[in-house]
């Protein structure tokens, strides 16, 4: 996704280096434009240092008329370009200008050739900020249907202690990369993902299985698919419609899961292994169904293939992201399973409460990574989990690609 940063005349425009190094962070192309206030604040070099791309200044450049033309246009390119327009920090001033659509910089006109979504980041003194003048300027906007992250608590830099601080880079970036919802991110992606419970048979008529119902997997093909990534999406017997656009393969068994996995591992870039696979079966299914004879039964099973810890030997370099479910020491187990299978990532989810993770429409997790990182996610809709665990998942693609 690329994000246009417009960076405004304010104390705070250092945090906005800290912004666009956050943005990028989470795999987000940068095209920072400084208005002529910010560049008392802060140089245009610092931001072309970190982005590795011109920063635009000027609405009209001076050099030569052929460059004043190309210059004078550029605000329409760069407006179609973008896909998300972030403004840190908005000043008083320039909210003023973008609520009344004035065009006298680059930043301003840009903003009115924009038609994506909008994010402002006001930071000013507490007293401006409570102005009823900048109070309806934000209500203009709001209406607009802009996103405003407003400002925190805290003391200011002019001595006053109060709401007025620009929120913090991560956070910020946080909002940014959750409003990819048009983004295509995942844009070249295979990913190959397995959901919902196996049925392991006992006789014809009878299985053993559990309570998955392909929530949390569904989820995550439908934000695979819309972030661009084609989508292979094997899964086991749910009652849930096949998501739009993804190759979708039923599967019963642990077996049949295995091998569809590997017969499409070849295509696969990221793996996502969000299925309950029974860890037990009968390994001779009679052929007929089992009469009530004996007043006591009981059942040899064997282990199934571990489809996770096979990937884990041969995935090669693509993600591997396994989920772990568990009832307590969410992060112990997942470090552990991380290390055992050799995955990139395990997205730990609590079982065995109401609300979250079987069946239910909400999930709570933590996503243990191998860079060491530990990565809490509050309880949410599965979408949304679904979303921050394909965040990390780029994070972590540009974080070994920059290891390499
Ligand atoms: O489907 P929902 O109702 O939405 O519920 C979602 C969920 C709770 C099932 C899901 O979020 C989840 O936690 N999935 C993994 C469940 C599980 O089997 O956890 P586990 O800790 O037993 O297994 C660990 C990992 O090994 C999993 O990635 C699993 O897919 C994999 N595994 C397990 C056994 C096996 N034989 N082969 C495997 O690949």
């Amino acid at each position: 996704m690329n994000v246009l940063l417009g960076v405004g005349g304010g104390i705070a425009a250092y945090k906005s280096a800290e912004l666009a190094r956050a943005l990028m962070e989470r795999g987000l192309r940068v095209q920072v434009v400084l208005t002529d206030a910010a560049q008392r604040f802060i140089t245009p070099l610092t931001f072309a240092a970190l982005t590795g791309r011109k920063v635009i200044t000027n609405l009209f450049a001076t050099a030569s008329s052929e460059e004043t033309l190309s210059s004078a246009i550029e605000h329409i390119s760069v407006a179609q370009d973008n896909d998300v327009m972030v403004v840190a920090p908005a000043t008083a001033d320039l909210l003023a200008r973008l609520a009344y659509g004035h065009a006298d910089d680059f930043l301003t006109t840009t903003y009115l050739a924009f038609t994506g979504p909008v994010v402002l980041a006001p930071a000013m003194n507490s007293n401006m900020w409570a102005h009823p003048a900048t109070q309806e300027n934000l209500n203009i906007l709001r209406k607009r249907g802009h996103v405003i992250v407003e400002p925190e608590d805290g003391l200011l830099a002019c001595g006053m202690t109060g709401p007025g601080r620009l929120a913090e880079p991560d956070r910020l970036a946080d909002v940014v990369a959750s409003l990819g919802l048009g983004s295509k991110d995942l844009d070249g992606e295979t990913v190959l993902i397995t959901a919902g419970p196996t049925q392991e048979p006992l006789d014809p008529v009878r299985f053993i299985s559990n309570r998955s119902s392909g929530k949390m997997g569904y989820a995550l093909a439908e934000v695979a698919g819309e972030r661009g990534a084609r989508v292979v999406l094997i899964s086991g017997p749910v009652h849930l419609p096949a998501p739009q656009g993804v190759t979708l393969i039923r599967v019963h068994t642990a077996i049949e899961m295995r091998n569809a996995v590997f017969e499409h591992l070849a295509e696969a870039t990221i793996i996502v292994k969000s299925a309950a696979v029974a860890d037990y079966h009968l390994s001779r299914v009679p052929q007929h169904k089992v009469k009530k004879t004996a007043t006591r039964m009981s059942l040899e099973l064997d282990p199934t293939p571990d489809i996770l810890a096979e990937l884990g030997q041969k995935k090669g370099d693509r993600l591997l992201i396994g989920f772990a479910a568990e009832t307590e020491n969410l992060t112990a187990g997942a470090r552990s399973k991380l290390e055992s299978k050799n995955c990139d990532m395990v997205v730990a989810n609590l079982v065995g409460q109401d609300g979250t993770g079987f069946e239910s429409d909400e999930n709570e997790a933590v996503l243990v990574l191998s860079t060491g990182e530990t990565i809490p996610l509050p309880r949410a809709p599965k979408r949304e989990i679904a979303d921050r665990i394909f965040d990390q998942v780029m994070k972590l693609r540009l974080a070994l690609h920059a290891a390499q």
